[in-house]
């Protein structure tokens, strides 16, 4: 049996062998964080294969070159927007605090789990701030700059040259978002208990206290007035 943290009266039994479960994301920003995930995965995988032509064999996933190249910016649509679902649910709990600065400059002890010698932490660390505004950025970059070499509708908005800027600024981007999302996934997995955020939408309550303190303290004891720092039980 769990015990959500939620579920907890004052007076009600809880056994000292019951794991203290946390809400940590709703049914709703798991499916939207899923989508987009999906999205990027297969953005990736179908750019690099319009990209350098030793990867041209990835175009067989979609069906060949022609429909490659008429799908990607599709896809490119619905990262948009899913991800623009995700930034809605999230910017408010990713805004920068000045503990986020400490955090970063001790990210010897971060690296080394010595997580008593940091702030205590809200909904997000520093370094899952600098992912969430890199990947905010970068999107905005990747889809404006799609667009612009969106030739099948949009060819007659550019000149050559234009198109050229925005093939290479497209290019940059993309590679960037990539490295961007790898580090995302490996710190998912990296820091054990993750994972279960995204797929269950808990987390254990040892997780929390652990690496987010602030956000679980707020959770139990409530938030003072005066703080907006986005801790909300499951977003
Ligand atoms: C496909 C592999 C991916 C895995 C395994 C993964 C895993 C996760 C996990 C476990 C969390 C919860 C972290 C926590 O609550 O502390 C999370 C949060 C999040 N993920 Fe992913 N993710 C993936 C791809 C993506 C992609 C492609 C994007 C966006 C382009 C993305 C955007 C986000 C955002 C915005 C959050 C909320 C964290 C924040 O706002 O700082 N994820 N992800």
């Amino acid at each position: 049996m769990t015990t959500s943290a939620y579920d907890v009266e004052p007076g009600d039994a809880v056994h000292p062998g019951d794991p203290v479960v946390v809400d940590r994301y709703t049914t709703g920003a798991r499916i939207n964080h899923w989508i987009t995930a999906t999205s990027l995965v297969l953005l990736a995988i179908s750019g690099l294969a319009l990209f350098h032509p030793k990867l041209f064999f990835l175009t067989a996933l979609f069906g060949g070159g022609q429909n490659t190249r008429a799908i990607h910016p599709w896809i490119g649509v619905i990262l948009f927007f899913s991800f623009l679902g995700l930034f809605l649910r999230f910017w408010r709990a990713n805004l920068w605090e000045h503990t986020d600065n400490v955090w970063l400059a001790r990210l010897r002890d971060v690296l080394g789990a010595r997580e008593d010698r940091l702030p205590e932490v809200g909904k997000y660390n520093a370094g899952q701030k600098v992912v969430f505004w890199s990947m905010s950025l970068l999107i905005v970059v990747l889809i404006t700059s799609g667009v612009l070499i969106w030739d099948q509708y949009f060819s007659d908005y550019t000149t050559v040259e234009q198109n050229r800027v925005a093939v290479l600024v497209h290019s940059l981007a993309a590679v960037t978002v990539i490295c961007v999302w790898i580090v995302h996934v490996y710190a998912a997995i990296w820091v054990r208990g993750t994972i279960g955020a995204m797929t269950r939408g808990q987390v254990t309550g040892g997780w929390a206290w652990r690496h987010h303190r602030k956000w679980l303290k707020e959770l139990v004891l409530g938030r003072p007035k005066d703080q907006k720092t986005g801790a909300t039980p499951a977003e």
